[in-house]
């Protein structure tokens, strides 16, 4: 066995030079290896289970203009919507039949959505479900309002970084946006006692192995609770609508390389993984993954909330399809946990 796979399955970690070099040589062998170590570390802590998330698109309203997204402010051929509260309320209580225990509310940075809407919503959902996890992506916020909702009921909060290079960040991000307030908001929700997620798109326009680095020793020394990676895909209308998609073998990769860095955290086989390629949600838990995030969605409105072209949102990444994904779990040897699936530090 490679070298480098032997010395991150027994410390967990690898130096700087040592994790460029592992992804440089991102053989069929090594993603091999370090997906049958992954799996086997994922296995000791949950065993076949594959956590579910109920994932509820409340906004697709949005202030920011991040070159690579298909709601950006700028892109003007968006059909916007946004969710009452009842609407997020009946969708919470569809999933909790179908057995969700996580209600993920995702959303651009809606100027309508206040802070004090947000938390009128986590606090009702909160008490009509008491023993759910709520989760919330709904971007960068001061503190006082990250406190506010976690005060509320919210247990969780998911803020990819994107990348750490401050200057891969302005590549990916108008002006405004800097990496130093994502990171402030990270830090705030962690201290706050939010379980936070961070993570990155993979094959980006611009970035480079260092940049992953830089990326593996953020997420090393941050020590998130989860991890959500996926590969770029281009949206037909954005200023990346030429580039080329990221690579799902050094998503693959990632994965796997984050499942023996953090043998409890929550990774998620992301939708984007599903894009992709038919079997790539299948993949992503074969390479370590161990949670799938269903749509929640008002079926009518998934088509508006196209963070990338041909996102699927029927068959298997639907909610109302449990059967169907626990079926294509079972043909690879797991199997949808019912359980809420906090995760242990
Ligand atoms: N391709 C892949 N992932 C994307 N995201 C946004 N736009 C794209 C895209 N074009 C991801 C970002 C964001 C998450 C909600 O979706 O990483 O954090």
């Amino acid at each position: 066995m490679c070298n480098l796979v032997n010395k991150l399955i027994q410390n967990g970690r690898l130096s700087a030079q040592e994790y460029g070099e592992l992804l440089a040589n991102n053989s069929e062998e090594l993603r091999r290896e370090m997906a049958q170590a992954a799996r086997a570390v994922a296995e000791e802590h949950f065993g076949n289970k594959i956590y579910t998330r109920g994932l509820i698109e409340v906004t697709n309203v949005c202030r920011n203009n991040c070159y690579y997204c298909g709601i950006r402010a700028g892109n003007s051929k968006v059909e916007r919507f946004r969710l009452t509260k009842d609407q997020i309320l009946a969708c919470c209580r569809r999933g909790y039949d179908l057995d969700f225990r996580t209600f993920v509310l995702q959303g651009g940075e809606d100027p309508s959505y206040s802070a004090d809407f947000i938390v009128d919503v986590v606090q009702d959902i909160r008490r009509e479900f008491p023993d759910c996890a709520i989760t919330l992506s709904m971007g960068e916020w001061g503190r006082e309002d990250y406190e506010r909702f976690y005060n509320a009921g919210a247990n969780r909060y998911l803020l990819r970084h994107e990348t750490h290079n401050a200057a891969h960040y302005g590549v990916l991000h108008p002006k405004k946006m800097t990496i130093e307030n994502r990171l402030r908001c990270l830090n705030d929700l962690k201290e706050i006692g939010f379980q936070t997620g961070t993570g990155i798109m993979v094959g980006s326009p611009g970035q480079t192995i260092d940049h992953l680095v830089e990326d593996i020793l953020y997420i090393e020394q941050f020590e998130p609770e989860m991890i959500g990676i996926g590969p770029f895909l281009p949206h037909h209308d954005t200023p990346f609508a030429n580039e080329a998609k990221g690579s799902l073998e050094m998503t693959l990769l990632l994965i796997s390389l984050f499942r023996l860095m953090f043998p409890k955290a929550n990774i998620p086989s992301t939708t984007s993984m599903a894009t992709i390629e038919p079997t790539g949600r299948e993949q992503g838990i074969l390479a370590g993954a161990n949670v799938v995030m269903p749509n929640l969605s008002p079926k009518d409105l998934r088509a508006h909330y196209a963070l990338y072209d041909n996102k699927v949102a029927t068959n298997e990444e639907a909610a109302e399809s449990r059967a169907k994904l626990q079926a294509r779990m079972e043909q690879i040897g797991y199997e949808l946990s019912a359980e809420r699936g906090d995760a242990k530090r």
